[in-house]
């Protein structure tokens, strides 16, 4: 029989529930009930062996795990009370911050009771968690333990565990150690679990709803209340940010339309002891409909929070296995979308799910096309500032590394880079990069950079398959763009051009822009610099079909051979047509000014973004 053999660090409620779980599942007759996946991989859920287990409270510290997760405070549903000794007594943990001060003056059979057993070093943890055998860690800590996150994130590295973090300090979504978890060869799922029913998932999809019908979703919050020690722990408002970071982009990420700060509300909002595991959560969103005519929708829901998340976790566990048998280390981004608030790149739930059933049937994951990016050119306005454009610093990061690490947020595996002027320095810091980042990029030199930018085009042609994406070095945007815009159906020889209809963007020098006129069926009439009736600006963001190097080609034949010209010859077919970007950020970085405007732009989005 296949076995999955977990430790645990943290046994509270959700720990309760999933031992719980995985005894209740292991009766067949239950198999119908309240799971997402009965076999998984070849993996049931009873298959999960619990071998190592940590904590801090003196209730739980060396008790079997089989009756830990009855002790106090943990106050969830007991819905299997029959579960057997597992021969695996809890840990005494390594405290750090994981016990807020708050918590200390609350009544002690509800809040956690430090023990005074000797804390065990790093090198303690990583023995214990070598000698279980543990193949997958579950993170279960209290909301704001960064300290006591990374400790065990570093003894599963130097364990050589795979781990599901299951709580929202920030790990797999952090460049930095997803990194190290590729480097060791060992998958991560995170961050911060999405509950199988739970106020996000219900959130999401009601403002999903709103997106889809054409209803404009204005302002909306999510408050939650409950009585356990989780929401007891997050009464400090200071351990709180991460949290609400990773619950708020949950919902910003289906809603459309970013909506502005003041107008989004979502996080914990009190603590009812008498709820004990009981969270109640209330929904509020008003919108706009036809006409502009106000409408809005309430929803109550109640859920047993523990168990809510305890079935989710079952699955991610036996992801992270599957990973670990085919041995993919590093972040598994279908299954940290699907199971998680805050993974590092965000689908909507129906992409989420499609890649999840892709990863555990081994199928190939819907291949993203390889993006072209055009680095070839001079760049001579921007020469005060770096004699090589793609290299210019911005804000710290040179601007061909931004505009690689946004195409793949965007959700692109692949890169071929187009390099010209000062090729060889280039090429080098490519190279560099892609080590560095672990990024499959190829390079190809165009020789002609001084001649029309389509020629860079042509250059990438034999490195790319049907479907292309095709970015400038010096476009900064928006990842949801290119997200979306992988999203849009496209025609065997067409080509899709994302456009800012905002013909007033203050960050658009007017004058210099590509300019489109779109007719009213989203297709392009006219592309190119001088139009004199336009009613759109060209972004330089593209998703292409082999159509764009033949009709490149042609112009260039005829004397020409830039993209517009390209692209106006596709649109005479009426093979061209638009994305709409909405109100998102993306900027042309071609001049002094521009690159002034893009640094405040990005320590603005930056400053906006931290947790
Ligand atoms: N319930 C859900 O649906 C859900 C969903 C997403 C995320 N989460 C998150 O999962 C985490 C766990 O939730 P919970 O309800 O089980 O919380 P809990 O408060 O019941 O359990 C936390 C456990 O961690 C232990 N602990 C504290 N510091 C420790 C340390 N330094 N080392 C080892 N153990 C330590 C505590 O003694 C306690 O047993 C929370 O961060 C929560 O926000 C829960």
């Amino acid at each position: 029989m296949p076995e999955i053999r977990v430790a645990i660090v943290g046994v509270g409620n959700c720990a309760s529930s999933i031992v719980q779980g995985v005894s209740y599942y292991g009766d067949p007759d239950h198999k119908a009930i309240g799971l997402m996946h009965w076999d998984l991989g070849g993996y049931l859920p009873g298959d999960l062996r619990f071998v190592a287990a940590f904590d801090i409270d003196e209730r739980k510290v060396g008790l079997d795990i089989a009756e830990a997760i009855f002790a106090e405070p943990n106050c969830t549903a007991v819905f299997c009370a029959d579960v057997k000794p597992t021969g695996v007594k809890v840990a005494m943990g390594a405290l750090l911050d994981g016990v807020a001060d708050h918590m200390e003056s609350m009544p002690r059979k509800r809040t956690f009771v430090v023990s005074q057993a000797a804390q065990p070093s790093k090198a303690d943890v990583v023995a214990t968690l070598k000698a279980s055998g543990a193949e997958v860690l579950i993170n279960f800590l209290p909301v704001g333990s960064e300290e006591a996150v990374q400790f065990y994130m570093d003894c599963a590295l130097e364990a050589g565990v795979g781990v599901v973090n299951c709580m929202p300090v920030f790990i797999a979504s952090r460049p930095e150690w997803e990194r190290r978890f590729k480097a060791a060869g060992l998958p991560i799922i995170g961050d911060d679990i999405k509950a199988q029913l739970g106020a996000t998932i219900v959130h999401r999809a009601l403002s999903n709803l709103f997106h889809q019908r054409g209803v404009k979703l204005e302002r909306t919050y999510q408050l939650n209340t409950g009585g356990n020690t989780d929401f007891m722990n997050m009464m400090d408002r200071g351990r709180l940010a991460s949290k609400k970071v990773s619950k708020t982009e949950a919902v910003q990420a289906v809603v459309g339309k970013r909506l502005e700060d003041e107008n989004i509300h979502v996080g914990p909002s009190d603590y009812v002891p008498w709820l004990n595991d009981n969270k109640l959560c209330f929904l509020r969103l008003e919108g706009a409909l036809f006409g502009n005519v106000p409408m809005n929708i309430e929803v109550r829901l109640s859920v047993e929070d523990s168990p809510n998340s305890a079935g989710v976790v079952i699955d991610a566990i036996r992801c992270c296995r599957i990973a670990l048998d085919r041995g993919e280390g590093g972040m598994l981004v279908g299954p940290s979308s699907f199971f998680c608030k805050h993974p590092p790149i965000q689908f909507t739930d129906d992409e989420a799910q499609r890649r999840t059933e892709a990863f555990i049937t081994g199928g190939a994951p819907a291949v993203a096309p390889k993006a072209v990016v055009i680095a070839a050119g001079q760049g001579s306005r921007l020469r005060a500032i770096a004699a090589s454009k793609p290299l210019a610093s911005l804000v710290g990061v040179p601007m061909i590394e931004r505009v690689a690490d946004t195409a793949r947020l965007g959700g692109i595996d692949e890169l071929v880079v187009v390099t010209g002027y000062e090729g060889e320095k280039l090429e080098g810091f490519l190279d560099e990069y892609a080590a560095r980042r672990d990024v499959k990029l190829a390079h190809v030199r165009n020789d002609a950079w001084t001649r029309p930018n389509g020629l860079s085009v042509l250059a990438a042609e034999p490195l790319v398959g049907d479907r292309f994406v095709l970015l400038m070095c010096d476009h900064l945007f928006d990842p949801t763009i290119l997200r979306d815009l992988l999203h849009q159906p496209l025609g065997d020889d067409e080509v899709l051009l994302a456009v800012d209809r905002r013909l007033n963007n203050r960050l658009v020098e007017a004058d210099d822009v590509t300019r489109v006129d779109v007719d009213d069926d989203g297709r392009i009439r006219r592309i190119g610099k001088g139009l004199a009736q336009y009613n759109a600006y060209d972004t330089g963001v593209f998703l292409a079909s082999r159509s764009l190097f033949a009709a490149i080609r042609e112009d260039a034949e005829a004397g020409g051979g830039g993209i517009s010209g390209g692209m106006q010859r596709l649109a005479d077919r009426g093979r061209a047509r638009v994305f709409d970007i909405g109100d998102r950020f993306w900027i042309d970085v071609d001049d002094a000014l521009a690159f002034e405007q893009a640094e405040i732009e990005h320590a603005r989005l930056a400053t906006k973004a931290q947790p």
